[in-house]
């Protein structure tokens, strides 16, 4: 057994979040704890407006928290600071992002988009582009790598954006309901190519979906409650 097998790849702990506007605050995040393994999924559902892109964003240090920390790794930082420019470099490459509107370039066509993350990784061109050509094959898009977005259906997009998201090959994949835009025969292929491709290159998934289906195909799952994660 390979002793990676135990190793965090992102830990959380007391992780707050309160949205201030003007005299008013909304507390979204009271005291989130939780752990992921390497090469593991956790899926995490909950009712519409309840924090789960709040704490994702909190996660890949996207926005600052009110007090915890987050670990990515055995690298600890305080939610409470803007990220470093070492964070934000570090980030490139441990983390990939898949988002439920996609979020493709729209000016740039897909080997442009996937390579363009490479590029903010400082990763090398030349084993980027092979790698791009590997993914865009997983993902059955290979034909259209010279296509700009606009021109590919939702599900086609999403796959491009798992490619984009994998380039690097990240110890972690987040991904905001990354379903919640394709009809739900799409949805279930894009699920499938991800959850594999993830697993594959040995990435964690922290994956935010409302379909039961869907959260229970990850390793653990959890629910988004009152500002605090429950394992189930
Ligand atoms: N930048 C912001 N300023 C103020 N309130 C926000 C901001 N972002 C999110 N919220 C509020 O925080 C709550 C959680 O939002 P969000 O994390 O997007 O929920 P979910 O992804 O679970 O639907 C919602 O009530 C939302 O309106
Ligand atoms: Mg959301």
């Amino acid at each position: 057994m390979s002793d990676s097998r135990n190793r965090i790849a992102l830990k959380a702990a007391e992780v707050e979040k309160t949205f201030s506007f003007g005299t008013q605050k909304l507390k979204v995040l009271g005291n989130v704890n939780l752990e992921i393994e390497e090469s593991s999924s956790l899926s995490i559902r909950g009712d519409s407006g309840c924090g789960k892109t709040t704490l994702l964003n909190l996660l890949a240090r996207l926005e600052t928290g009110n007090h915890g920390k987050v670990f990515w790794g055995d690298y600890e930082m305080d939610t409470t600071t803007k990220p470093t420019s070492y964070e934000i470099a570090l980030r490139a490459n441990f983390i990939g992002v898949v988002y439920q509107a996609y979020y493709l370039i729209p000016e740039l066509n897909v080997l442009e988009n996937i390579l363009l993350a490479s590029k903010l990784g400082k990763q090398d061109l030349r084993v980027s582009k092979d790698r791009a050509f590997e993914l865009l094959n997983k993902m059955g898009v290979y034909d259209k790598r010279s296509q700009i977005p606009q021109k590919l259906s939702g599900g086609e997009r999403q796959r491009v954006a798992i490619a984009r998201a994998l380039i690097n090959t990240p110890k972690l994949v987040l991904a905001d309901e990354p379903t919640g835009n394709l009809d739900e025969h799409t949805a279930g292929d894009v699920m499938e190519l991800l959850l594999e491709s993830c697993r594959e290159n040995h990435s964690s998934l922290i994956l935010v979906t409302h379909n039961p289906k869907f959260a229970d195909s990850t390793d653990r799952t959890s629910f988004l409650k009152d500002g605090s994660i429950l394992n189930l």
